[in-house]
């Protein structure tokens, strides 16, 4: 009987901690957009889907729109899924960036998808500004159909080094090279930033191919929002803390699959590189010269 009863006080303490478990891992996940992010730009284009949880952006000719974090954070990594405008959505720009919102001395840490025509690929433009100085533009075409399903862009941001990562494939690393005296974005926190707008005079086809109006409105879906990062203002060791997630070992170099996807995409998909650029730095910048 004693053994009975103990055998049922097991299973019942069993399930209660399986219960709180289960409410503590749902707890640190579901972020809705209005957690994290406001409208910045246009409130009649940015339609809440799903309880909040995923939302739809909006371009048409009269108004394109945009979102950013209600905070700023020094250091950290965030995610977003992305469905991006599908069909014909040449002239398009969707994108997602960090800016610390300066104008001087601005760091900057872009993704900006260019639309395309109907079956013609999209291209991720990155870009990086340390200190105020960018031009340091890198485009790869994708090698999926990004408007066909979600897929999940990053931003790895830590002492180390900045990697940009489609779906955990870096497309982009952007090393700490400070000791060669290139600047590396370590001063100012960034706030998290989306935006969705016209600029068919540049992005497709380097302005040749127009937006096609007449298949507006223009659709692209975000969702799974994940910022994870010391928040300024917030604790002021936070950002120095070596026992941050993302300051750890895995994190300071790509291990050897991510150095080999990161290879497999510089061989096979980059369409334009300012490190090769030679008609616009016919002195190969410092950065370029430290190898990849
Ligand atoms: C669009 O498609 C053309 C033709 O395939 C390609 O050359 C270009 O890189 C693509 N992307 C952009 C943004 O123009």
């Amino acid at each position: 009987m004693t053994h009975l009863l103990t055998m049922f006080f097991n299973i019942s303490v069993l399930f209660l901690v399986l219960i709180v478990t289960m409410s503590l891992v749902a707890d640190a996940r579901p972020a809705t957009f209005l957690q994290d992010f406001r409208i910045t730009w246009s409130d009649s284009h940015i339609r809440q889907l799903d309880g909040g949880r995923a939302i739809q952006l909006v371009l048409d000719q009269n108004s394109g729109c945009g979102f950013a974090s209600k905070s700023q954070y020094l250091f950290g990594r965030v995610s977003m899924k992305i469905k991006l405008i599908p069909g014909d959505s040449a002239g398009t720009v969707t994108a997602f960036y960090m800016n610390s919102d300066t104008d001087q001395v601005r760091d900057e840490l872009d993704f900006e998808f260019l639309g395309n025509r109907t079956g013609q690929p999209y291209s991720v433009q990155t870009n990086v500004y340390a200190h105020g100085k960018g031009d340091r533009e890198q485009r790869v075409n994708l090698w999926f159909d990004p408007a066909a399903d979600y897929h999940t862009y990053s931003i790895l941001w830590n002492h180390h080094h900045v990697v940009f990562s489609v779906d955990e494939v870096p497309i982009r690393v952007y090393k700490n090279n400070e000791a060669r005296g290139v600047p590396f974005p370590k001063f100012q926190p960034m706030g998290v930033y989306s935006t969705l707008w016209e600029a068919d005079d540049w992005a497709t086809r380097g302005g040749l191919e127009k937006i096609d109006w007449s298949k507006a409105p223009f659709y692209a879906y975000y969702k799974d929002f994940d910022i994870e990062g010391c928040p300024v203002p917030g604790p002021k060791t936070c950002a120095s803390n070596p026992s941050n997630w993302w300051e750890g070992a895995s994190y300071q170099q790509l291990d050897p699959v991510a150095a080999r996807r990161y290879r497999w995409v510089r061989m096979n998909h980059m369409v334009y590189d300012y490190c090769t650029d030679k008609s616009r730095y016919p002195v190969t910048p410092p950065e370029c010269v430290a190898g990849i």
